[in-house]
C-alpha cells in the first residue's frame, strides 16, 4: 500500500560518464543533474558547457532548450561558444590592446585583428575539473581552472571557479569566482543559446523579450563599442516592454545593419549595484516556455544567433541554422579596458572577482 505523503526520492546527481578524449589526450567527463520537477541538466567538463537543459511546457511536455553537440567533437571543432564559459575576457577587445597600470598588454587576435571571448583557446576549449554536489533541495556542479601567467596574452595566473546550482523553484544559479597574482583583466560569462521551442525546432525570432535596460552600447563595423551609451528609446532596441525579437530586426536601422541583427550590450537598469536584479525577460508564446535572467553584472549581451550558419550539426544531426537560438550573456560591457567611462574589468592580486546570474525556467500561461 502506498502512503500519500511518502513521495520517491528526488534523484538529484546523475551518473558521472565518459565523454571522450581531447585530441591532446585529455579525459572529459558528463554529469547530469535533475530537481524535483524534472527539469534536468547536462554539463560537461570541457569548457564548462552547459550541454542540455530540459524544461517544461505549459502541458508538462519536456524538451532541450539548449544548443549543444551530440559528441565531444562537436565542441572540439565549435566556433560559436554553444553552452560554454567564456573567459578570460569575454566578447571583444579592440586590436587585442589594452593596458593597465601603464602596461600595454596584447592578446591573442582572434577575430578579424580583434580579440574575441578570450583568444585562440579561450575557457571554452579547456577541461575543467569538475565535482557535484547535493544539498537541501538543490544539487550542483563545481568547475575550477587555472589559466597560466601568459594564457592568450593576459598576465598572471588565474584560478576560476564556476559553481552551477539548480534548486527546485527551476532557478539555475551560476556564481562566478576568481583571483589573480598578477594585474588582469577579467569578464567571465555562460555562452549559453537558447530555443524554448526546443534545440531543433525552427528560429528564435517568435520569442518575446524583454531587457530591463534604458540604454545599449552601439558598435562600430568591427562589433566594437564606440564608447558611447545610447538610450533604446524609439528605437528597435527598445525591449523595455516586450517585444518579439522579429519584430524590428529587419528594421533599416545603422546598428542593426553594422550587427546583422542584435549583438549588443545593454546597460542594465539597475537600483543598486553588486545585487541581483531582473536583467531579461524571455518567452516562447507557443509553449509558454520562458526564462528570466538576473545578474549581479551591470550588461548583457542580447545575440540573435546571426552568425549561426547552418554549418555547426547539433545534437540529434540538426543543423543549427541562422537565428535558431539566441544567447543572454550577462557580463560588464565590452572592451571595457579601452572606454574609461565604462565599469572596470581589473582584478589585483588580493581581490576576489565575485559574480552571479540566475536563470530561472518559468511557465507562462
Ligand atoms: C557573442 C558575440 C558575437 C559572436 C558570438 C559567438 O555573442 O557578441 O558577436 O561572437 O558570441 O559566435
Amino acid at each position: 500500500m502506498t502512503h500519500p505523503h511518502t513521495h520517491a526520492p528526488v534523484r538529484r546527481l546523475g551518473e558521472r560518464a565518459p565523454f571522450g578524449t581531447t585530441p591532446s589526450g585529455e579525459t572529459v567527463e558528463q554529469i547530469e543533474i535533475a530537481n524535483a520537477n524534472g527539469v534536468r541538466l547536462a554539463v560537461l567538463s570541457y569548457g564548462g558547457v552547459i550541454r542540455a537543459i530540459h524544461v517544461p511546457d505549459r502541458d508538462g511536455n519536456f524538451t532541450d532548450v539548449a544548443l549543444g553537440y551530440d559528441t565531444l567533437e562537436g565542441y572540439v571543432g565549435d566556433t560559436a561558444y554553444l553552452g560554454a564559459l567564456v573567459g578570460r575576457v569575454a566578447n571583444r577587445i579592440a586590436a587585442g590592446r589594452m593596458s593597465v597600470d601603464g602596461r600595454e598588454l596584447t592578446l591573442a587576435r582572434n577575430a578579424d585583428g580583434n580579440h574575441l571571448h578570450g583568444g585562440m583557446r579561450g575557457f571554452d576549449k579547456a577541461v575543467w575539473s569538475m565535482t557535484s554536489f547535493e544539498r537541501d533541495g538543490a544539487a550542483g556542479v563545481v568547475l575550477s581552472h587555472v589559466s597560466p601567467d601568459g594564457d592568450e596574452g593576459y598576465p598572471g595566473t588565474l584560478r576560476i571557479e564556476v559553481t552551477y546550482t539548480l534548486d527546485d523553484s527551476d532557478r539555475l544559479r551560476v556564481d562566478y569566482l576568481a583571483s589573480t597574482d598578477a594585474v588582469t583583466p577579467v569578464n567571465l560569462t555562460q555562452h549559453s543559446y537558447f530555443n524554448l521551442h526546443g534545440a531543433d525546432v525552427g528560429d528564435v525570432l517568435d520569442h518575446e523579450l524583454t531587457l530591463v535596460a534604458s540604454r545599449f552600447t552601439p558598435v562600430n563595423e568591427a562589433l566594437i563599442p564606440t564608447g558611447e551609451l545610447r538610450a533604446v528609446r524609439g528605437t528597435p532596441f527598445d525591449f523595455t516592454a516586450p517585444h518579439a525579437i522579429g519584430e524590428r530586426i529587419g528594421d533599416a536601422d545603422e546598428q542593426l545593419r553594422l550587427a546583422r541583427g542584435y549583438d549588443h550590450n545593454f546597460a542594465i537598469d539597475r537600483a543598486s549595484d553588486g545585487d541581483l536584479a531582473l536583467a531579461a525577460r524571455l518567452t516562447e508564446p507557443v509553449s509558454g516556455r520562458g526564462v528570466d535572467v538576473y545578474t549581479t553584472e551591470p550588461g548583457i549581451q542580447f545575440y540573435s544567433g546571426n552568425f549561426l550558419d547552418g554549418r555547426a550539426i547539433g545534437k540529434g544531426g540538426h543543423p543549427y541554422r541562422f537565428r535558431t537560438g539566441l544567447a543572454l550573456e550577462t557580463q560588464h560591457f565590452p572592451d571595457a579596458p579601452n572606454h574609461p567611462s565604462f565599469p572596470s574589468i581589473v582584478l589585483r592580486p588580493g581581490e576576489e572577482y565575485r559574480t552571479s546570474t540566475v536563470y530561472h525556467f518559468v511557465v507562462r500561461t
